[in-house]
């Protein structure tokens, strides 16, 4: 799979589809209750082990392969070589049952990796990469509360909708939605 490396900043990270010598890396993040308990509704069970991060890895190909606007990355630092974490955007279901063509671009970091910018230029990366796929509008929500997140949603300039009752998660969010159009103008 060829990494992506286009974009502003181009030179710091790297995209690239998740393998399975990353289980390691992705069991060390999905274990951790102060990073899952931010990317969905609870319980907020921790992953117990390396098969179910072979697992995450597997599922996360496989909606690609189904869905090529369903995208999984894994955030890699140049530098290092280590995965700082994930950027994605995936298909998103409403609670409600309605079955609309959503998606929503989310982001999350090992705690070892952040604070550096790789989250927002991860999303940029893949902004670029999906909108050029053909995705029209691309949603992103964060619980109240979460403010790294927010300041992420923000650098990235996506136009704020506001404070919802989230219509994919349980309780409110604040929501962001991104147009193809509005993203090429800016970039
Ligand atoms: C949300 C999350 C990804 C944000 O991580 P982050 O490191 O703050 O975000 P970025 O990688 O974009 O880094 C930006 C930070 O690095 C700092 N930074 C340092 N060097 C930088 C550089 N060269 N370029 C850009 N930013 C830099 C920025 O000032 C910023 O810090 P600030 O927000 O305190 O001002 C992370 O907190 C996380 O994984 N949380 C748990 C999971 C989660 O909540 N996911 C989102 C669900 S909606």
């Amino acid at each position: 799979m060829p990494t992506t490396q286009v974009g502003r900043e181009a030179g710091r990270i790297a995209l690239r589809a998740y393998e399975s010598g990353d289980a390691a890396r992705v069991l060390d993040v999905q274990r951790r209750p102060e990073v899952i308990r931010w990317l969905g509704d609870p319980p907020h069970v921790p992953m117990a082990d390396l098969d179910e991060a072979l697992e995450w890895i597997e599922r996360r190909r496989r909606r690609e392969e189904s869905d090529p606007l369903d995208v999984t990355r894994a955030i890699v630092v140049r530098a290092t070589g280590i995965v700082a974490g994930t950027v994605s955007v995936a298909r998103a279901y409403r609670r409600n049952g309605d079955f609309l063509d959503e998606y929503e671009v989310g982001w999350h970091l090992h705690p070892d990796s952040t604070g550096h910018g790789y989250a927002t230029e991860a999303a940029r990366l893949l902004l670029d990469e999906v909108f050029a796929r053909g995705l029209p509008e691309v949603w992103c929500g964060m619980f109240l509360g979460n403010e790294p997140s927010r300041r992420v949603a923000e650098r990235l300039g996506l136009p704020f909708v506001g404070v919802r009752q989230d219509p994919w998660y349980e309780g409110e969010s604040r929501l962001y939605l991104l147009t193809r159009d509005e993203w090429l103008a800016g970039r």
